[in-house]
């Protein structure tokens, strides 16, 4: 049994969420208790879950526990499952359930196994021409201190933005690419089949949410520059936009709990894993599934 908690969707439905649901800041964040996610949820339930995500941007179930398939039958209530560009050491492609992890190949604690554009601000997928809606996040194996991830709101970021800048970034577009992005978190080069797999894209930085019509800012690591700015502009915008997203009033920093389950909405935030652990020694495991989006506008 579930309780029914007096919180209401604020976004004018009036109707009590079907689960314990406790707000975690005013940036965004909902703890979720008394679902239990690896078994069937029905249609009523997914809608709720929707409405909470939309209102929340952030969700957070406690208490969970799912095999790699259950997740995958859980985040399908979503939407269609995203593959993934990167490939594993050994050259083959990432399963659809993929591991985020600090653990190399043979399961030993080790900085080099975490891919480093985890650690810089972005939102998932924003190379690819539709993009991701969601990301789920299921821990697995946790340090003893820290291993935190963080979410900035750019929605909020975007409303705090001086008219000025609102009007000067309006209509402008960054191209994003699976290429810039190697090349801004200092990884291995993009090898040339990946290139061609993911060329590069354009987005509207200013990006109108399609479930809630607001607007956001729409940058982050996978970004190489403004289209149609001359190149010290390009990178000065980016660099002022960024420093506005990234200040503390428009962050929420998730401290994993083990059995914790997070979605996001990667529409209206960007996020980036915190490198506040012991990564040589403790170990670090999550089970990660994304769901495809709609096109930017
Ligand atoms: C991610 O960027 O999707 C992973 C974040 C994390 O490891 O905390």
């Amino acid at each position: 049994m579930v309780d029914v908690q007096a919180h209401q969707d604020t976004r004018g439905s009036g109707i009590p969420y079907p689960f314990d649901i406790r707000p975690l800041t005013e940036t965004g964040g909902a703890e979720v208790f008394g679902l239990d996610l690896s078994g069937p949820i029905d249609d009523a339930m997914r809608d709720a879950i929707l409405r909470a995500f939309l209102e929340f941007h952030i969700l957070v179930f406690r208490d969970q526990s799912l095999t790699k398939d259950q997740q995958a039958a859980f985040s399908r209530h979503f939407g269609e499952l995203e593959h993934h560009v990167g490939r594993l050491p050994d050259g083959s492609p990432y399963p659809i359930v993929h591991t985020v992890t600090n653990l190399d190949e043979n399961g030993k604690p080790t900085p080099g196994a975490v891919a480093l554009g985890n650690y810089f601000w972005h939102t998932d997928k924003s190379y690819h021409d539709i993009p991701s809606l969601m990301t789920m996040l299921h821990a697995v194996e946790l340090p003893t201190k820290g291993g935190d991830t963080q979410f900035t709101n750019t929605r909020l970021a975007y409303e705090a933005l001086s008219p000025q800048m609102k009007a000067r970034i309006a209509g402008l577009k960054a191209e994003h690419s699976w290429e810039a992005s190697r090349r801004n978190s200092g990884a291995p080069p993009a090898t040339e089949e990946q290139k061609r797999e993911r060329p590069p894209v354009a987005h509207p930085i200013t990006r109108t949410h399609p479930d809630t019509g607001e607007k956001t800012i729409y940058l982050g690591n996978h970004v190489s520059h403004v289209i149609g700015l001359p190149e010290d502009e390009s990178k000065a915008l980016i660099a002022e936009l960024m420093a506005h997203i990234e200040q503390p009033q428009f962050i929420y920093t998730h401290q994993w709990r083990d059995g914790d389950y997070v979605m996001w909405d990667n529409r209206c935030l960007l996020h980036r894993a915190a490198r506040n652990y012991e990564i040589a020694s403790e170990r670090r495991l999550l089970h990660r599934t994304v769901i495809i989006g709609t096109k930017p506008y």
